[in-house]
């Protein structure tokens, strides 16, 4: 096996908290095994234009604490393309580089997936705030982002206590409901709105909101899953037929900012780490996962097979704890 010497580094797709800690993490371990790391700034579009630098122990100095990447990020149209596939592993070639190591989610890995098919050696770190990946029971930001949520609505909870109100708050995940049920349970919700759900009916909501009313309940917090919307027109459906007032927050980007918890860390820390050991070892086309405790690695094409599932008890918890 030739030993590796060079790799190349990126972040893609949606930010998500703890990434700076993921690059520093390979960078430092790729230090330690000899390896020359190529940082390529703005994802896949930096790496089709030639965007990247190398980095050293200095570049990824006193970013471990910080929300956001220092590679930037973005979605790349052109990897959907043949052709900007068949360009980029070109230029993957053409760098020397051994490996190519993605920071980012499901869609990230998708274009990882048609790049591996081209003869590039990838291997995903998974990081997204969704946790929308079957094959892993974490992604880096996930604590993070519904640890900035639930903080949300504790305040939005004052006020509503306060007036009596209705509180509808719109939490992100486009595709997932994973933020929306920790949201439900943490932030003690009476209703959770997300696909799947066996009821997302208005119907359903006011009747709720009426019998928690009956029993003496002043206010309800509704929480709705971006991929479901719709919130402010929920929010003046409520009004009009219980005469409660009620509104709506959508806390929108504010979820993928801000510092990484000790959490995403620790996992960004452990993953990256992990990474460069088994890109040393030879291993190829590869994501990091976290099952059972312990983080392994799982082949690319097999990681990519499942959407991951709304956790079905969750739901169920939230209503039995939310009369
Ligand atoms: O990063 C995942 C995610 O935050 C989804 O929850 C959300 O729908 C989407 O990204 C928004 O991404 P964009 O930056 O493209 O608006």
């Amino acid at each position: 096996m030739a030993i590796p010497k060079k790799i190349g580094l990126l972040t893609s797709g949606g930010d998500a908290p703890g990434m700076n800690a993921a690059i520093r993490a390979v960078v430092r371990a790729a230090i330690h095994h000899d390896i020359k790391v190529i940082g390529i700034n703005r994802g896949y579009d930096g790496l089709l234009t030639g965007d990247i630098y190398e980095m050293n122990q200095k570049s990824v100095a006193d970013i471990i604490h910080r929300g956001g990447t220092i590679l930037h990020t973005a979605r790349c149209p052109e990897m959907l393309t043949d052709a900007g596939c068949d360009k980029a592993a070109t230029l993957v070639k053409a760098l020397a580089m051994d490996a190519l190591i993605i920071i980012g989610g499901d869609g990230s890995f998708k274009g990882a997936l048609d790049l591996a098919k081209r003869g590039v050696n990838v291997v995903g770190i998974p990081a997204t705030i969704d946790l929308d990946m079957d094959c892993t029971e974490y992604t880096i930001g996930f604590d993070t982002a519904v640890n900035t949520a639930v903080d949300a609505i504790s305040k939005i909870r004052d006020t509503s206590s306060s007036h009596e109100r209705c509180s509808i708050v719109e939490v992100m995940g486009r595709n997932a409901a994973h933020i929306a049920l920790w949201c439900g349970v943490a932030g003690g919700a009476e209703v959770v709105l997300i696909s799947d759900a066996p009821d997302n009916s208005t119907e359903m909501v006011i009747n709720q909101i009426m019998l928690n009313r009956s029993k003496g309940k002043q206010h309800n917090l509704i929480i709705v899953a971006e991929g479901i919307g719709g919130s402010a027109k929920l929010a003046k459906e409520i009004e009009k037929v219980t005469g409660i007032e009620t509104r709506a927050t959508i806390l929108g980007y504010l979820q993928r900012g801000g510092a990484p918890s000790a959490i995403d860390v620790m996992h960004a820390s452990m993953m990256g780490h992990i990474t460069v050991k088994k890109i040393a070892d030879g291993e190829k086309n590869k994501i990091i996962v976290y099952r059972d405790g312990k983080h392994v690695t799982v082949d690319l094409e097999e990681g990519l097979a499942f959407k991951r599932q709304y956790d079905s008890g969750f739901y169920d918890v939230m209503k039995t704890l939310s009369v």
